[in-house]
């Protein structure tokens, strides 16, 4: 693998200074890999030697994703799409994605546009939510909201191909464009997910982050009572943010107070994945040994 110029230039001195957010912003994007450098940084370090360990057991993480999605028998080239060559980053905040995506006909998309819903906001590839769309057809339909357009194409014809009728992608980005359709959507919304979103580390670009308090107003607001939200990251600045935004809303709750299959560690992170299965991005912060911090909140009733 070959390292970012800027990390390779640090390793090759004996002593070098790097602002936090850059070694969470390097942390994040690049797997290190160089088990020979020597950090006076104990989280990179850990992180190296992390990444040393998987080199030894040859583990890679795109072979655990198909491992774990193995249930889906995904193609990995499409049909329709050829390779697919996806930007890294997108800004949302660019003027192009300015304007709320037009909500669809709903029943052009779902077969039963009447079932509960559940948004999966930031889908990336959208192999979760096609996994969730598998175990619950027939009771539960399934949007994804991804800023990539490329990636939400791929993932309608992968849906298209599994014959699922309750699994929809929309190119939109969700900070504008939730509201308008959610309040469309003819069945009651049960579920909103925010799954690893984009960190966007650096102060003058929090403003870049999905979950902005109109987007959080909105979600509460659409959601049925007893439904529920579901926030995770491995990035801890981030997800504290997120719970942050949560925490203080009035009419919903932590699920460990009312759900004791739902347990806590004393710093009130969820214990266990909820879901049934981790996403891409879990999945690959995991292997680099990240912790994974959850919540989820439940309307009252
Ligand atoms: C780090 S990826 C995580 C993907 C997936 N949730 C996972 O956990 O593997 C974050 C995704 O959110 C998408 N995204 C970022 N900002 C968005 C926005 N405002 N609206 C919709 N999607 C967004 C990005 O394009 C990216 O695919």
């Amino acid at each position: 693998m070959v390292l970012p110029r800027t990390v390779a230039v640090a390793a090759s001195t004996s002593s070098f200074r790097i602002s936090l957010t850059s070694l969470s912003t390097i942390n994040y994007k690049f797997q290190l890999c160089h088990s020979s450098i020597s950090l006076h940084c104990p989280r990179l370090q850990s992180t190296v030697a992390c990444f040393s360990q998987q080199q030894n057991h040859s583990i890679r993480s795109p072979n655990l994703v198909a491992l774990e999605y193995a249930d889906l028998n995904l193609p990995h080239i499409c049909v329709e799409l050829g390779h697919i060559r996806v930007r890294q980053h997108v800004n949302p905040l660019s003027s192009a994605l300015s304007v709320p995506a037009k909500a669809p006909d709903w029943n052009d998309v779902f077969k039963d546009p009447s079932l509960p819903l559940m948004i999966d906001i930031g889908c990336g590839s959208g192999r979760f939510l096609l996994w969730q769309a598998k175990q619950n057809v027939g009771s539960n339909n399934y949007l994804g909201l991804e800023i990539r357009k490329k990636l939400a194409e791929r993932a309608n014809i992968w849906a298209k191909e599994l014959g699922l009728y309750n699994a929809y992608f929309m190119f939109a980005n969700a900070t504008v464009s939730f509201q308008q359709l959610a309040s469309s959507y003819p069945g009651p919304l049960v579920l909103v997910s925010i799954l690893c979103p984009d960190p966007h580390f650096k102060k003058k670009h929090h403003k870049r982050r999905v979950l902005q308090k109109p987007l959080v107003d909105s979600i509460v607001d659409r959601l049925t009572s007893g439904g529920r939200v579901f926030v995770q990251s491995d990035v801890h600045e981030v997800a504290v943010d997120m719970r942050t935004q949560f925490d203080f809303v009035s009419n919903i709750q932590h699920v460990d107070i009312i759900d004791p299959n739902f347990v806590c560690d004393p710093d009130g992170w969820l214990l266990k994945n909820p879901m049934g299965i981790r996403t891409e991005r879990e999945i690959h912060a995991e292997l680099e040994c990240a912790k994974i911090y959850r919540r989820m909140y439940q309307k009252r009733t």
